[in-house]
């Protein structure tokens, strides 16, 4: 139902490819990086970002949900890696299914072991499942690559926030969510041109491209947000009832959506330059944060180097 009243809907948007030739074999390969992290529930700390408990959960809430975003950037790049014909963005494509694959994986292990902290992450899972099986993959193909490239802008611009504010990471001796953060931000930043590459390759409709980002808008600063507000209803009521609790709900709204330096409120400029007509990723240079990022998170001492097990790049198949 949803998919046939949508399909009517969309033959309004014309496709309207990119015609100029994107050099892809200027661009950065992207590596597939796998780690072994293994969270237990008791030693992950629940003020890990900046010593607040609001602003936790609000990135716990991120992680539960965007396992489900990972998995329908994942099928929606399988059905799209066939229709290309440039060998290099076909490779990207595969290491964006291939990072993606991991993130969601170490995600759900993360997921898991919160169970152990009260999070209600069966609940979450529960609604997160029926919201993406009934509504988002249901969408015909060309909506949700445009919503894919929509949801890649939102973990771009969240990548180069965190990395651009390092020092955030280290408020907490939990190296084991510290790994798991900065190493999905370096990768976020590394493929963060592939699904606005594919989509401008393959539609370039403008008004369906603002459709999918205002999708991944609501998902994302209004879904995730609410979502993360009941949890404390949920799982500890009574911890409502003190002032300790609002006092560190009231920093963390403002660490998450200040205006000034907030997580999202800082960065809705960035956001809405998705906007702009000729907008594409690579406007918002953030090639020097994943060179240094690489090197120290991998060196020796750096913050993945303990749960780094290897990494390869896929090769390019001819077309
Ligand atoms: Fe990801
Ligand atoms: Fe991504």
């Amino acid at each position: 139902m949803i998919s046939s009243t949508l399909n009517k809907g969309l033959s309004l948007f014309k496709s309207n490819p990119i015609t100029e030739q994107i050099d892809f074999a200027s661009k950065k390969s992207i590596p597939i990086r796998h780690l072994a992290i293994g969270f237990e529930g008791k030693q992950i700390d629940l003020s890990f970002y900046m010593n607040n408990q609001f602003a936790t959960i609000f990135f716990a809430t991120l992680s539960v949900f965007l396992t489900y975003g990972e998995d329908l950037v994942i099928e929606t790049a399988r059905h799209h890696r066939d229709l290309l014909k440039d060998p290099i963005l076909k490779q990207r494509v595969t290491s964006l299914i291939g990072q993606e694959a991991i993130h969601s994986k170490l995600h759900n292990e993360f997921n898991d072991a919160i169970v152990e902290l009260d999070y209600p992450v069966r609940l979450y899972r529960f609604l997160g499942e029926k919201f993406f099986d009934y509504i988002f993959l249901k969408f015909p193909q060309p909506l949700k690559l445009s919503l894919m490239a929509g949801i890649e802008h939102f973990t771009a611009v969240l990548a180069e926030y965190m990395m651009a504010h390092e020092q955030n990471f280290y408020f907490s001796d939990d190296a084991k969510t510290r790994a798991l953060w900065m190493w999905h931000m370096l990768e976020e930043s590394e493929h963060k041109d592939v699904a606005y590459d594919v989509y401008q390759t393959l539609n370039g409709n403008y008004a369906l491209r603002v459709t999918g980002f205002f999708l991944a808008y609501f998902t994302i600063l209004g879904l995730i947000p609410f979502s993360a507000t009941l949890v404390p209803v949920l799982r500890k009521p009574q911890e409502m009832l003190t002032a300790k609790f609002w006092k560190d709900a009231r920093r963390g709204v403002k660490l998450i959506f200040s205006p000034k330096d907030g997580v999202f409120g800082s960065t809705q400029g960035r956001i809405f330059d998705y906007l702009r007509r000729d907008f594409h990723p690579n406007d918002h240079d953030a090639s020097h944060y994943f060179e240094y990022y690489e090197k120290k998170l991998l060196s020796e001492g750096g913050a993945l180097h303990p749960f780094f097990v290897k990494e390869f790049t896929p090769k390019i198949q001819a077309a």
